[in-house]
Protein backbone atom coordinates (compact mmCIF):
# COMPACT_ATOMS: atom_id res chain seq x y z
CA UNK A 1 0.00 0.00 0.00
CA UNK A 2 1.27 3.29 -0.84
CA UNK A 3 0.70 6.40 1.38
CA UNK A 4 0.82 10.07 -0.12
CA UNK A 5 1.03 11.65 -2.98
CA UNK A 6 3.90 12.63 -4.13
CA UNK A 7 4.40 16.58 -4.19
CA UNK A 8 7.95 17.12 -5.85
CA UNK A 9 7.51 19.38 -8.91
CA UNK A 10 8.12 17.93 -11.86
CA UNK A 11 10.52 19.71 -14.91
CA UNK A 12 7.92 21.60 -16.46
CA UNK A 13 9.42 20.56 -20.22
CA UNK A 14 8.10 16.83 -19.57
CA UNK A 15 4.70 17.62 -19.99
CA UNK A 16 4.69 19.42 -23.05
CA UNK A 17 7.12 16.00 -24.52
CA UNK A 18 5.17 13.60 -26.72
CA UNK A 19 5.64 9.96 -25.62
CA UNK A 20 7.55 7.40 -27.56
CA UNK A 21 4.83 4.95 -28.73
CA UNK A 22 6.55 1.82 -29.14
CA UNK A 23 5.25 -0.32 -32.04
CA UNK A 24 1.95 -2.53 -31.46
CA UNK A 25 2.94 -5.88 -30.13
CA UNK A 26 0.34 -9.13 -31.08
CA UNK A 27 -1.37 -10.08 -27.54
CA UNK A 28 -0.42 -12.77 -26.19
CA UNK A 29 -1.92 -15.77 -27.81
CA UNK A 30 -2.80 -13.91 -30.86
CA UNK A 31 -0.35 -14.77 -33.99
CA UNK A 32 -0.08 -11.38 -36.03
CA UNK A 33 3.33 -9.94 -37.73
CA UNK A 34 4.80 -7.58 -36.19
CA UNK A 35 5.58 -4.95 -38.73
CA UNK A 36 5.83 -2.12 -36.45
CA UNK A 37 9.35 -1.26 -35.22
CA UNK A 38 11.41 -1.35 -38.06
CA UNK A 39 13.07 -4.90 -36.23
CA UNK A 40 14.87 -7.61 -38.42
CA UNK A 41 12.30 -10.31 -38.96
CA UNK A 42 15.26 -13.17 -38.54
CA UNK A 43 16.25 -14.42 -35.15
CA UNK A 44 19.68 -14.15 -34.17
CA UNK A 45 22.01 -16.41 -35.75
CA UNK A 46 23.16 -19.88 -33.93
CA UNK A 47 26.61 -18.34 -33.22
CA UNK A 48 25.71 -14.95 -31.46
CA UNK A 49 22.76 -17.34 -29.38
CA UNK A 50 26.10 -18.99 -28.34
CA UNK A 51 28.07 -15.88 -27.59
CA UNK A 52 25.04 -14.61 -25.81
CA UNK A 53 25.13 -17.88 -23.52
CA UNK A 54 28.73 -17.76 -22.94
CA UNK A 55 28.58 -13.87 -21.84
CA UNK A 56 25.33 -14.89 -19.70
CA UNK A 57 27.52 -17.13 -16.92
CA UNK A 58 29.32 -13.35 -15.79
CA UNK A 59 26.25 -11.14 -15.27
CA UNK A 60 27.20 -10.97 -11.73
CA UNK A 61 30.33 -8.99 -12.59
CA UNK A 62 29.97 -5.08 -14.33
CA UNK A 63 30.68 -4.73 -18.16
CA UNK A 64 34.00 -3.41 -19.23
CA UNK A 65 32.61 0.53 -19.07
CA UNK A 66 34.50 1.04 -22.04
CA UNK A 67 32.73 -1.91 -24.59
CA UNK A 68 37.10 -1.73 -25.13
CA UNK A 69 37.07 -5.13 -27.51
CA UNK A 70 33.67 -3.96 -29.70
CA UNK A 71 35.04 -0.31 -29.88
CA UNK A 72 38.37 -1.52 -31.59
CA UNK A 73 36.49 -4.33 -33.48
CA UNK A 74 34.28 -1.41 -34.93
CA UNK A 75 36.85 0.82 -35.40
CA UNK A 76 38.79 -1.53 -37.19
CA UNK A 77 36.09 -2.21 -39.43
CA UNK A 78 35.20 1.60 -40.28
CA UNK A 79 38.81 2.38 -40.42
CA UNK A 80 38.85 4.44 -38.00
CA UNK A 81 41.11 5.09 -34.63
CA UNK A 82 39.02 3.35 -31.22
CA UNK A 83 38.89 6.95 -29.63
CA UNK A 84 36.37 7.94 -32.08
CA UNK A 85 33.99 5.27 -31.59
CA UNK A 86 31.54 5.32 -28.35
CA UNK A 87 29.31 2.75 -28.13
CA UNK A 88 25.84 3.00 -25.65
CA UNK A 89 22.66 1.49 -25.35
CA UNK A 90 21.06 1.71 -28.56
CA UNK A 91 21.82 4.84 -30.78
CA UNK A 92 18.87 6.34 -29.49
CA UNK A 93 20.89 6.77 -25.55
CA UNK A 94 24.17 7.87 -27.92
CA UNK A 95 21.90 10.52 -29.58
CA UNK A 96 20.79 11.94 -26.28
CA UNK A 97 24.52 11.57 -25.10
CA UNK A 98 25.59 13.75 -28.11
CA UNK A 99 23.22 16.34 -27.61
CA UNK A 100 24.08 16.69 -23.66
CA UNK A 101 27.70 16.50 -24.72
CA UNK A 102 27.32 19.87 -26.77
CA UNK A 103 24.06 21.55 -25.73
CA UNK A 104 24.02 24.41 -23.54
CA UNK A 105 19.87 25.09 -22.06
CA UNK A 106 18.19 27.56 -24.80
CA UNK A 107 20.55 26.21 -27.84
CA UNK A 108 18.37 25.00 -30.82
CA UNK A 109 18.80 21.75 -32.53
CA UNK A 110 17.43 21.79 -36.05
CA UNK A 111 15.76 18.39 -37.52
CA UNK A 112 13.43 17.22 -40.22
CA UNK A 113 10.04 16.35 -39.80
CA UNK A 114 8.21 14.11 -39.49
CA UNK A 115 11.41 12.13 -38.54
CA UNK A 116 12.32 9.83 -35.90
CA UNK A 117 10.48 10.46 -33.13
CA UNK A 118 12.74 9.99 -30.07
CA UNK A 119 14.18 13.54 -31.74
CA UNK A 120 12.13 16.14 -30.26
CA UNK A 121 12.35 14.09 -27.09
CA UNK A 122 15.88 13.69 -26.65
CA UNK A 123 16.36 17.52 -27.76
CA UNK A 124 14.07 18.42 -25.27
CA UNK A 125 15.52 16.63 -22.33
CA UNK A 126 19.08 18.04 -23.51
CA UNK A 127 17.28 21.55 -22.21
CA UNK A 128 17.94 22.81 -25.77
CA UNK A 129 15.01 23.98 -28.38
CA UNK A 130 13.91 22.03 -31.49
CA UNK A 131 13.85 23.97 -34.92
CA UNK A 132 11.27 21.95 -37.17
CA UNK A 133 11.77 21.94 -41.07
CA UNK A 134 9.18 19.59 -43.04
CA UNK A 135 10.61 17.37 -45.17
CA UNK A 136 9.38 17.11 -48.75
CA UNK A 137 6.37 15.91 -50.04
CA UNK A 138 8.52 12.98 -52.08
CA UNK A 139 9.50 12.18 -48.19
CA UNK A 140 13.10 13.96 -48.66
CA UNK A 141 15.19 15.87 -46.18
CA UNK A 142 14.49 19.28 -47.49
CA UNK A 143 18.47 20.11 -46.88
CA UNK A 144 18.84 23.03 -48.35
CA UNK A 145 15.56 24.95 -46.23
CA UNK A 146 17.40 22.88 -43.36
CA UNK A 147 21.05 24.71 -43.85
CA UNK A 148 18.76 27.67 -44.10
CA UNK A 149 16.84 27.28 -40.26
CA UNK A 150 20.67 27.48 -39.31
CA UNK A 151 21.19 30.35 -36.64
CA UNK A 152 23.66 31.66 -34.71
CA UNK A 153 21.93 29.83 -32.16
CA UNK A 154 22.18 26.43 -33.26
CA UNK A 155 24.49 23.99 -32.03
CA UNK A 156 23.57 20.81 -33.97
CA UNK A 157 21.41 19.43 -36.90
CA UNK A 158 20.14 16.26 -37.25
CA UNK A 159 20.13 14.85 -40.63
CA UNK A 160 18.11 11.26 -40.74
CA UNK A 161 19.15 9.12 -43.33
CA UNK A 162 17.18 7.15 -44.48
CA UNK A 163 14.91 9.20 -43.17
CA UNK A 164 12.58 7.35 -40.39
CA UNK A 165 9.99 6.69 -40.89
CA UNK A 166 9.44 8.21 -44.83
CA UNK A 167 12.65 5.88 -45.96
CA UNK A 168 14.63 8.16 -48.40
CA UNK A 169 18.63 8.44 -47.97
CA UNK A 170 19.96 11.89 -48.78
CA UNK A 171 22.36 12.18 -51.81
CA UNK A 172 25.80 12.85 -51.56
CA UNK A 173 25.78 16.14 -53.54
CA UNK A 174 23.20 17.46 -51.32
CA UNK A 175 24.47 16.79 -48.73
CA UNK A 176 27.72 18.16 -49.80
CA UNK A 177 26.75 21.29 -50.41
CA UNK A 178 24.75 21.33 -46.46
CA UNK A 179 28.12 20.52 -44.95
CA UNK A 180 29.68 23.30 -47.28
CA UNK A 181 26.66 25.87 -45.63
CA UNK A 182 26.76 25.13 -42.14
CA UNK A 183 29.43 26.83 -40.19
CA UNK A 184 31.60 25.04 -38.52
CA UNK A 185 30.74 25.09 -35.16
CA UNK A 186 27.85 23.48 -36.06
CA UNK A 187 27.62 19.63 -34.90
CA UNK A 188 26.00 17.57 -37.96
CA UNK A 189 24.61 14.37 -36.38
CA UNK A 190 24.05 11.78 -39.59
CA UNK A 191 21.54 9.20 -37.97
CA UNK A 192 22.83 5.97 -40.19
CA UNK A 193 20.58 3.74 -38.23
CA UNK A 194 19.41 1.49 -41.62
CA UNK A 195 22.20 2.77 -43.79
CA UNK A 196 23.07 -1.15 -44.22
CA UNK A 197 19.74 -1.04 -46.81
CA UNK A 198 20.99 1.64 -48.47
CA UNK A 199 21.19 0.62 -52.40
CA UNK A 200 21.24 4.29 -53.77
CA UNK A 201 23.90 4.81 -55.79
CA UNK A 202 23.92 8.44 -54.77
CA UNK A 203 24.05 8.30 -51.57
CA UNK A 204 26.72 9.24 -49.45
CA UNK A 205 29.61 7.76 -48.04
CA UNK A 206 29.11 9.09 -44.43
CA UNK A 207 32.98 7.45 -43.74
CA UNK A 208 34.57 9.60 -46.20
CA UNK A 209 32.38 13.35 -45.30
CA UNK A 210 33.40 12.04 -41.29
CA UNK A 211 37.17 12.30 -42.89
CA UNK A 212 36.88 15.48 -44.24
CA UNK A 213 34.26 17.45 -42.12
CA UNK A 214 35.10 17.80 -38.44
CA UNK A 215 31.98 18.59 -37.51
CA UNK A 216 30.39 15.31 -38.71
CA UNK A 217 29.01 12.69 -36.47
CA UNK A 218 27.80 9.41 -37.25
CA UNK A 219 25.39 7.17 -35.37
CA UNK A 220 24.72 3.87 -36.34
CA UNK A 221 23.24 0.26 -34.43
CA UNK A 222 23.56 -3.69 -34.12
CA UNK A 223 19.46 -3.40 -33.91
CA UNK A 224 18.41 -3.17 -37.86
CA UNK A 225 20.95 -5.09 -39.91
CA UNK A 226 22.36 -6.92 -37.37
CA UNK A 227 18.94 -7.83 -35.58
CA UNK A 228 20.11 -6.94 -32.02
CA UNK A 229 17.22 -4.57 -31.38
CA UNK A 230 16.72 -6.06 -28.06
CA UNK A 231 20.28 -6.21 -27.06
CA UNK A 232 20.41 -2.32 -26.88
CA UNK A 233 24.01 -1.10 -28.66
CA UNK A 234 24.69 1.60 -30.97
CA UNK A 235 27.46 3.77 -31.32
CA UNK A 236 28.48 6.99 -32.39
CA UNK A 237 31.89 8.19 -34.70
CA UNK A 238 32.94 11.58 -33.66
CA UNK A 239 36.40 13.27 -33.90
CA UNK A 240 38.54 11.86 -30.63
CA UNK A 241 37.99 15.45 -28.40
CA UNK A 242 34.07 15.19 -28.99
CA UNK A 243 34.38 10.96 -29.13
CA UNK A 244 35.59 11.81 -25.09
CA UNK A 245 32.92 14.37 -24.14
CA UNK A 246 30.35 11.88 -25.41
CA UNK A 247 31.85 9.17 -23.34
CA UNK A 248 31.73 11.91 -20.59
CA UNK A 249 28.00 12.04 -20.90
CA UNK A 250 27.00 8.62 -21.24
CA UNK A 251 25.24 6.22 -18.70
CA UNK A 252 28.30 4.43 -17.00
CA UNK A 253 28.10 0.45 -18.21
CA UNK A 254 25.52 1.31 -20.45
CA UNK A 255 26.59 -1.48 -22.61
CA UNK A 256 26.13 -5.17 -20.73
CA UNK A 257 28.56 -7.75 -21.06
CA UNK A 258 26.04 -9.49 -22.75
CA UNK A 259 25.17 -6.78 -26.06
CA UNK A 260 28.77 -6.08 -26.04
CA UNK A 261 29.68 -10.25 -27.21
CA UNK A 262 26.67 -10.16 -29.20
CA UNK A 263 27.91 -7.23 -31.09
CA UNK A 264 31.44 -8.77 -31.75
CA UNK A 265 29.80 -12.11 -32.49
CA UNK A 266 27.54 -10.28 -34.88
CA UNK A 267 30.62 -8.57 -36.86
CA UNK A 268 32.21 -11.83 -37.09
CA UNK A 269 29.14 -13.74 -38.37
CA UNK A 270 28.58 -9.88 -40.90
CA UNK A 271 29.04 -12.15 -44.03
CA UNK A 272 25.94 -14.43 -42.95
CA UNK A 273 23.92 -11.53 -41.38
CA UNK A 274 24.18 -8.95 -44.63
CA UNK A 275 22.70 -12.21 -46.92
CA UNK A 276 20.01 -11.57 -44.60
CA UNK A 277 19.96 -7.51 -45.37
CA UNK A 278 20.01 -8.82 -49.25
CA UNK A 279 17.26 -10.30 -48.39
CA UNK A 280 15.26 -7.68 -46.72
CA UNK A 281 16.28 -5.53 -49.40
CA UNK A 282 14.42 -7.99 -52.39
CA UNK A 283 11.75 -8.37 -50.38
CA UNK A 284 11.30 -4.20 -49.70
CA UNK A 285 11.87 -4.35 -53.54
CA UNK A 286 8.81 -6.42 -54.15
CA UNK A 287 6.62 -4.31 -51.40
CA UNK A 288 7.57 -1.72 -53.28
CA UNK A 289 6.47 -2.73 -56.93
CA UNK A 290 3.52 -3.81 -55.67
CA UNK A 291 2.21 -0.73 -54.06
CA UNK A 292 3.31 0.98 -56.86
CA UNK A 293 1.54 -1.67 -59.04
CA UNK A 294 -1.77 -0.52 -56.93
CA UNK A 295 -0.92 2.80 -58.14
CA UNK A 296 0.29 4.42 -54.76
CA UNK A 297 2.99 7.05 -54.59
CA UNK A 298 5.16 5.91 -52.19
CA UNK A 299 8.67 7.38 -51.27
CA UNK A 300 11.68 5.78 -52.69
CA UNK A 301 12.47 3.44 -49.49
CA UNK A 302 16.30 3.08 -48.67
CA UNK A 303 15.86 1.35 -44.90
CA UNK A 304 13.86 -1.91 -44.23
CA UNK A 305 10.11 0.07 -44.14
CA UNK A 306 7.68 1.77 -46.29
CA UNK A 307 5.64 5.01 -45.82
CA UNK A 308 2.10 5.69 -47.38
CA UNK A 309 1.03 8.80 -46.36
CA UNK A 310 -2.83 8.32 -46.15
CA UNK A 311 -3.56 11.46 -44.38
CA UNK A 312 -7.20 11.17 -42.97
CA UNK A 313 -7.13 7.69 -43.61
CA UNK A 314 -4.18 6.42 -41.15
CA UNK A 315 -5.78 5.00 -38.27
CA UNK A 316 -8.62 3.30 -40.45
CA UNK A 317 -5.78 1.31 -42.51
CA UNK A 318 -3.70 0.69 -39.54
CA UNK A 319 -6.91 -1.14 -37.89
CA UNK A 320 -7.50 -2.87 -40.86
CA UNK A 321 -4.20 -4.38 -41.29
CA UNK A 322 -3.79 -5.58 -37.70
CA UNK A 323 -7.68 -7.37 -38.53
CA UNK A 324 -5.80 -9.00 -41.32
CA UNK A 325 -2.83 -9.85 -38.96
CA UNK A 326 0.00 -7.48 -39.74
CA UNK A 327 0.67 -4.84 -37.37
CA UNK A 328 1.31 -1.70 -39.05
CA UNK A 329 2.71 1.58 -37.14
CA UNK A 330 0.46 4.37 -37.68
CA UNK A 331 1.11 8.16 -37.27
CA UNK A 332 -2.44 9.75 -36.45
CA UNK A 333 -3.41 11.92 -39.35
CA UNK A 334 -0.63 11.79 -41.70
CA UNK A 335 0.69 7.99 -42.65
CA UNK A 336 2.05 4.55 -41.73
CA UNK A 337 5.13 3.19 -41.75
CA UNK A 338 5.12 -0.60 -42.64
CA UNK A 339 8.65 -2.38 -41.85
CA UNK A 340 9.65 -5.14 -44.48
CA UNK A 341 9.26 -8.65 -42.69
CA UNK A 342 8.68 -12.08 -43.70
CA UNK A 343 6.70 -12.92 -47.25
CA UNK A 344 4.05 -13.55 -45.80
CA UNK A 345 3.37 -10.68 -44.09
CA UNK A 346 4.14 -8.79 -47.24
CA UNK A 347 1.54 -10.74 -49.07
CA UNK A 348 -1.06 -9.81 -46.23
CA UNK A 349 -0.19 -6.21 -46.13
CA UNK A 350 -0.38 -5.66 -50.18
CA UNK A 351 -3.87 -7.30 -50.07
CA UNK A 352 -5.37 -4.56 -47.06
CA UNK A 353 -3.04 -1.79 -49.48
CA UNK A 354 -4.96 -3.05 -52.28
CA UNK A 355 -8.39 -2.19 -50.78
CA UNK A 356 -7.62 1.22 -50.50
CA UNK A 357 -5.26 1.84 -53.45
CA UNK A 358 -5.73 5.51 -55.41
CA UNK A 359 -7.23 3.09 -58.01
C1 LIG B 1 16.51 6.91 -37.36
C2 LIG B 1 16.74 6.08 -36.14
N1 LIG B 1 17.79 6.34 -35.37
C3 LIG B 1 18.04 5.63 -34.27
C4 LIG B 1 17.22 4.60 -33.90
C5 LIG B 1 17.50 3.92 -32.61
O1 LIG B 1 17.97 2.66 -32.71
P1 LIG B 1 18.62 1.93 -31.48
O2 LIG B 1 18.47 2.78 -30.27
O3 LIG B 1 17.90 0.65 -31.37
O4 LIG B 1 20.06 1.78 -31.86
C6 LIG B 1 16.12 4.27 -34.66
C7 LIG B 1 15.22 3.18 -34.25
O5 LIG B 1 14.14 3.00 -34.67
C8 LIG B 1 15.87 5.04 -35.81
O6 LIG B 1 14.80 4.81 -36.59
Amino acid sequence: MLTGVSRVPLRRALADLPAYVPGARAAVGAAAYKLSSNENPYPPLPSVVAAIADAAVDVNRYPDMYATELTEAIAHRLAVVPASVVAGTGSVAVLGHVLTAVCEAGDQVVLPWRSFEAYPIAVTLAHAEQVRVPVLPDGRLDLPAMAAAVTDRTRVVLVCTPNNPTGPAVRDAELRDFLAAVPRDVLVVLDEAYVEFVRDAQAPDALALFAEHPNVVLLRTFSKAYGLAGLRVGYAVARPRLAAAIRTASTPFGVSHVAQLAALASLRAERELLVRVEAIVAERTRMLAGLHAQGWAVPDSQANFVWLALGDRTVTFAERCARAGVLVRPFAGDGVRVSVGEREATDIFLEVAQEHAPR
